[in-house]
């Protein structure tokens, strides 16, 4: 939802640009913490979601901590002022030089996604004369019922050590000097919003800690990921039901008064908090289908055209002159709402944001918001069709 000033401050300003609700951000943080804080839970921020230095600035302050799947990542997170002890490095592709960096920076600990990396970091932890803490990653073969392209946590998928891998990383973690064991990790998935799905997780996790202690190695955090989904569907002030959803892991995780619970949000935190904000460069009317183009494209917001993934689309342009002295048009009813396949200018099909989207009846140089777009947004973005950067305004800059 804009305000007047809001929209009067856009159609000044060029586009398209993502605009950020600082206010929004920080309420959905302030919930995050009150719900995670009275079960003693700690949050991660998924830095992948978004790493717009204002974004990260606020989520630091609310004492968050970062999980970063990057070299970069991790840099840009200390930058920022995050405390390295709560930095988390995952990723199934680490190279020597981003753990080599990662251990120079003592970070918390690395998520180790495969027995060959777990030895690689023994071998540069060793020649360093340091000690690397690491959690291993569990592929724990549950079914996250969210898009297939967002799954990670089944056993076709990539990510973390199959269940038959685990015997070869309990004995190297036995027998290293170099290696310090903290826990076991987890991540299944993106954009959930079945909340059962949890409740699975949380019986392999319970399962594999007990597997671990078996085998000798205490298991002091568990780390049970992210994946809390948005509703795309209603974007205005959705701020995403965190306490139920801390709420299934108090009620179903086995965790003594010595463990920790870790986890790692991204689009739940964020991805309410911005909106894409692009013109209308033309408006196509044809026999079967009507056309509104616009000057975002997919290299601004790539969601949709990778994963069909849905964001409501609105035109926020001023639907009456108030003083008259603009012109004006018809304040639309539903009955005036025609249907358009909403683009933007790139040569790619794919570069779509929704088709036979409902809105009224619209003009060349509308304003037209793009919701949702907080996360997975503007860190997706790209420069293709040698496109300009993407710009950003922030809600506390007018
Ligand atoms: N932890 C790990 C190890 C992850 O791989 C991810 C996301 C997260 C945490 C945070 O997940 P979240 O809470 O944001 O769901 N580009 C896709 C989403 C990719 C998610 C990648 N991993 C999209 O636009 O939907």
């Amino acid at each position: 939802m804009f305000s007047d000033k809001d929209i009067a401050h856009f159609s000044k300003l060029e586009t398209p640009f993502y605009y950020y609700d600082l206010d929004l951000l920080q309420r959905t943080l302030s919930a995050c913490r009150a719900a995670a804080s009275p079960h003693g839970f700690h949050v991660h921020y998924a830095m992948k979601a978004n790493f717009n230095a204002s974004v990260l600035k606020k989520i630091e302050a609310l004492g968050f901590g970062a999980d970063c799947v990057s070299g970069n990542e991790v840099k840009k997170a200390i930058e920022i002022g995050f405390d390295p002890k709560k930095v988390v490095f995952a990723g199934v592709g680490k190279s020597d030089k981003e753990i080599n960096e990662a251990l120079d920076l003592d970070i918390f600990c690395f998520n180790v996604e495969s027995v060959q990396e777990l030895e690689v970091i023994n071998e540069l932890a060793e020649k360093k004369g340091k000690k690397a803490k690491v959690a291993i990653r569990i592929n724990p073969n549950v079914d996250a019922y969210t898009h297939a392209n967002i799954t990670t946590g089944l056993d076709e998928n990539k990510f973390g050590v199959n269940s038959w891998d685990l015997p070869a990383c309990a004995e190297i973690l036995n027998i290293s000097t170099s290696l310090d064991f903290v826990g076991i990790h987890f991540h299944i998935g993106s954009q959930i919003t079945n909340l059962d799905v949890y409740k699975n997780l949380c019986v392999k996790v319970n399962e594999f800690s007990n597997w671990f202690e078996d085998h000798g190695l205490k298991v002091s955090v568990l780390n049970v990921g992210g994946g809390l989904g948005i509703d795309y569907h209603h974007p205005d002030n959705q701020i995403p039901d965190f306490e139920s959803y801390f709420k299934i892991f108090a009620t179903f995780l086995t965790v003594r008064t010595d463990q920790e619970v870790h986890f790692e949000l991204g689009r739940a935190l964020v991805g309410q908090s911005a909106s894409l904000i692009s013109k209308v460069l033309y408006v196509k009317t044809g026999k079967k289908k009507n056309f509104i183009i616009l000057d975002a494209g997919m290299t601004e917001l790539m969601r949709p055209a990778l994963y069909h993934a849905y964001h409501q689309i609105e035109n926020i342009s001023p639907r009456l002159a108030v003083d008259g002295s603009q012109a004006s048009r018809p304040q639309a009813t539903s009955a005036d709402h025609i249907n358009y396949d909403v683009v933007g200018p790139i040569c790619e099909s794919t570069d779509c944001f929704g088709k036979e989207i409902a809105l009224p009846q619209t003009f060349r140089n509308d304003l037209i918001a793009i919701r949702s777009a907080g996360a997975y947004g503007e860190v997706m973005a790209s420069h293709y069709n040698l496109r300009e950067d993407v710009r950003v305004v922030t809600s506390d800059s007018y």
